[in-house]
């Protein structure tokens, strides 16, 4: 979704520290790009639709654009097309005033049939260019640029992060509400940012707005303040990645890092949790919680790791149940004893955040498990339960997935009352190895290369391989734009099967050799005898081998892990075939990373 930079402080640097803020927030998918900044020669604004190749063809067309504090904005379409007009910074009608919007105005229609009453005119289709013009008329009132701020955003309904800059103003303006926004903090230069990699390689040091929180960025640094703007203490946090972990490190794309990053990622978020010794996992950041049932709430990829959650937690004993989260936010269950775990890699997403802020209304416990430290899940939830993936840039989550999938096999170890169990202990303590085994050895790019031409995949496994289809069509679908989809494997003849044909490849899902792993053989039959190729991804155990035209293998472990394994597998599929299909990888069409509107 729409991206915001802002930085003050930065002298002669202004400019490309904006462009470079720019091009670290690409990954959050946009369609147009614009800058504004206030120098002696006032406020000057550049915006282009496209990449931000376009809006830096246009800066050096245009020459001498500079300024000693200004905003950038990558936009992700809502209200109107992709446009040069469309995109942000909006100004005003007298052109001093720049704004940048991340959200949804929702009362920007009433709002703007005001504004265009009094006269003012406007040049967009969007929501946000209501928000220069009612800063417009502060400034005729006689406010000064900060008062005309606050005064027009408190005209605001809906979710916004918003920043503002006025020519012959110092400052750089900023207000959030429901949508993430935060502060760098460096020596002589402060930065803000809806994401730390705009900003992280010049300083780790954060300050995260909650809502309802305004800022102002000076020469003099930085202050936050209430709606009444009263100063709010606000404590700076350090980042604990580096900028290097937000560069590509030489693979050609970020989702190929990120595959790679998955036994360092795994590490981490076993890290002090699982007492190999003792065979007892700690997850300190939970105390004493002891829920007598959990509902799991999540989106897309979340909820894929949700579903495989909540089928850890029922074996073991725990009521436990997935929901997407855009239902539990409309229609909540009664039951309000229910442990609420919203499953979220950026811990921003809106439906999800809906959701958790369902269950809090209805009075039940909440927990955040996401893997972005300070995001409003992590802020807004009773507990948070960080899976330590480090920064996720490829809009297709990877290494994330592995991680909640990771961390859901702490939680139940840690939710079930009991001893833990000491084979899922152990097959936890060699995930790293047996993940990095993988990607040592995989097959996959072999694989992609044969089955390229395609009319479609699908995926299919039964029990905690469910979720591993569901994911492993998500990923073919979202970087290949192929037909893929998942089935639960025991659904198939149920109607699937008509869709199967010698060119539609099934990739069967199989470990162990028990009644699970015969009865997917069984559907593993049936696609082979409609002529449909065969990848079996197994651990070899049973004799799948047998009917499969091609096996991605996975090393003989836990069921609760090869599901995670499994995924790694189908994760290089994916990777392999929208690679040699020439897609945007990294940025696939109409996709956002995080997806901050419901
Ligand atoms: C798919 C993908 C999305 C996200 C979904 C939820 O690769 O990344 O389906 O999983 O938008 O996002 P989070 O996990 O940030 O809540």
């Amino acid at each position: 979704m729409c991206g915001i930079i802002g930085c003050v402080g930065c002298g002669d640097q202004t400019l490309t520290t904006l462009v470079h803020g720019l091009s670290k927030l690409e990954y959050r998918g946009y369609d147009s790009a614009g800058v504004a900044l206030v120098g002696d020669d006032g406020l000057q604004v550049v915006k282009k639709a496209g990449e931000l190749d376009s809006l830096r063809g246009e800066l050096d067309a245009l020459e001498g654009v500079s300024g000693t504090l200004g905003v950038g904005h990558t936009r992700w379409s809502t209200h109107g097309p992709p446009t040069d007009e469309n995109a942000h910074p909006h100004q005003d009608c007298t052109g001093d005033v720049g704004v940048v919007h991340n959200g949804i105005i929702e009362n920007y229609q009433s709002l703007r049939d005001e504004l265009e009453s009094a006269g003012h005119t406007f040049e967009s289709d969007t929501d946000t260019e209501v928000v220069p013009h009612l800063v417009e008329e502060g400034l005729e009132d006689g406010l000064d640029a900060e008062a005309a701020f606050r005064e027009a955003v408190s005209r605001l309904d809906g979710a916004f992060a918003l920043a503002c800059v006025v020519a012959g103003s110092d400052a750089v303006l900023v207000a959030r509400n429901d949508s993430p926004l935060v502060l760098g903090i460096d020596d002589g230069a402060t930065y803000l940012a809806s994401d730390v990699p705009a900003f992280r390689e010049f300083t780790d040091r954060v300050v995260y707005l909650d809502d309802g929180e305004f800022a102002r960025l000076d020469a003099d640094g930085w202050r936050v303040s209430d709606v009444k703007g009263e100063t709010i203490e606000k404590s700076v946090e350090t980042v604990e990645w580096d900028a290097e972990d937000t560069g590509k490190s030489g693979y050609d794309h970020f989702m190929l890092k990120e595959i790679h990053e998955q036994p360092r990622a795994l590490r981490q978020c076993l890290q002090g949790r699982v007492d190999e010794l003792g065979g007892t996992v700690t997850l300190e950041e939970l105390g004493d919680l002891e829920p007598d049932r959990i509902h799991l709430v999540a989106a897309g990829t979340s909820y894929h790791a949700a579903v495989y959650g909540s089928q850890l937690l029922q074996a073991d004993g725990v009521p436990a149940q997935a929901f997407f989260a855009h239902e539990y936010a409309s229609s909540p269950p009664p039951d309000t004893d229910a442990l609420v775990v919203g499953v979220s890699q950026s811990g921003e997403t809106a439906d999800t955040l809906s959701a958790t802020r369902t269950a809090r209304r209805h009075g039940a416990e909440t927990l955040a498990l996401t893997n972005t430290v300070g995001s409003t899940m992590a802020r807004e939830c009773d507990h948070v339960c960080y899976i330590r993936s480090g920064p996720e840039i490829g809009v297709a989550a990877t290494k994330t997935f592995a991680g909640q999938q990771t961390a859901l096999n702490l939680l139940t170890q840690v939710a079930t009352p009991g001893p833990s169990d000491r084979d899922v202990i152990e097959a936890l303590r060699e995930l790293p190895s047996d993940t990095q085994e993988i990607l040592d050895e995989s097959n996959a790019e072999t694989v992609a290369e044969e089955l390229l031409d395609s009319d479609a995949y699908f995926f299919i496994g039964r029990a905690l391989n469910y979720p591993v289809a569901l994911e492993g069509a998500l990923k073919m679908k979202e970087i290949t734009y192929k037909h893929a989809e998942g089935f639960a494997a025991g659904e198939l003849k149920h109607g699937p099967l008509a869709l199967v044909t010698g060119n539609t490849p099934v990739f069967a899902t199989v470990v162990g050799d028990g009644e699970l792993a015969r009865k997917t053989i069984g559907n593993v039959k049936e696609v082979e005898a409609r002529d449909a190729p065969v990848v079996a991804v197994t651990d070899g155990v049973s004799d799948v081998k047998r009917y499969a035209d091609h096996v991605l293998e996975v090393p003989d472990t836990h069921p609760r892990t090869a599901a995670i394994l499994a995924n790694v597998q189908l994760q290089l599929v994916s990777y392999y075939t929208a690679a040699k299909l020439g897609r945007s990888i990294d940025k696939p069409r109409n996709l956002a990373k995080s997806v901050t509107v419901e």
